[in-house]
């Protein structure tokens, strides 16, 4: 019922150069895949990229959007821009704009109402760090960043909203969650999503698990019945391992 999505985030890697040489390397790669694949790249490769995929059904993605429509807010990039250039997902609250660049649950809940209204697909980024596991605070913490992250935001949103579930200690560090770990995560948001806005919204909601996702764990990761697909960082920039997160069935 829910359509596996496979996005890569490339973070801050590859020049619109390198974009081009990538995604044409991938191309042929994916061409067949059964899930939605999504590519968000860093804003000065998105025209290059979305040229690139025309003719094909790879997606477009950002990895961020301004909550303002236009204005003084140096540094940032509106809605409008990236539809412009061809954008459909954009990647909001990920782990390391909350770590580096001050992102708070505030902040997510503002970019996301702005992406919504603009017809872009947010892709909201969750998850403990290593010391919030160790404490035992995983589900509180899941539980402020959806409670506080998601306010105000209706059931009807969420047909155009997609929930990354990443554990903060798995992220590029090669520690990937177990299946059957981020398994009973991603369960528990996906029944703290019924709780507050429906069971009909929480069985609809797709959601990644993203941290160190490879070919070599795809298969077992999606074969979880609450994981509906990745967010790959590292994996993402080479087009074999990619494709081989993509063709996990295969
Ligand atoms: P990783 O990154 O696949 O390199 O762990 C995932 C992410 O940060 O989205």
């Amino acid at each position: 019922m829910r359509k596996p999505i496979i996005a890569g985030n490339w973070k801050m890697n590859k020049t619109a150069a390198e974009a081009e040489a990538l995604i044409n390397e991938l191309k042929p790669l994916v061409a067949k895949s059964k899930p939605e694949v999504v590519l968000c790249v860093p804003y000065t490769a998105l025209w290059v990229a979305g040229k690139a995929i025309e003719g094909t059904k790879i997606k477009l993605g950002a990895e961020n959007v301004a909550w303002a429509d236009s204005g003084a807010f140096t540094g940032e990039i509106s809605a409008d821009m990236l539809l412009e250039a061809g954008v459909e997902y954009v990647i909001i609250g990920h782990s390391e704009r909350r770590q580096y660049f001050g992102e708070t649950d505030e902040t997510v809940n503002k970019r996301m109402k702005q992406a919504l209204a603009k017809g872009l697909k947010p892709i909201v980024c969750v998850g403990e760090t290593l010391t919030e596991r160790e404490k035992n605070k995983t589900k509180r913490v899941l539980k402020k960043q959806i409670v506080d992250g998601f306010k105000d935001i209706t059931a009807e949103d969420f047909d155009n909203i997609v929930i990354a579930y990443e554990p903060v200690w798995a992220i590029g560090t090669g520690k990937t969650a177990t299946a059957e770990d981020a398994n009973k995560t991603i369960g528990y948001i996906r029944s703290l999503v019924k709780k507050i806005w429906g069971q009909e919204v929480g069985k609809a909601l797709r959601i990644q698990y993203g941290g160190s996702m490879k070919p070599s764990n795809a298969k077992e990761l999606m074969a979880e019945r609450n994981i509906d697909g990745g967010l790959i960082g590292g994996a993402a920039l080479k087009a074999a391992d990619f494709a081989g997160i993509v063709n996990y069935k295969d």
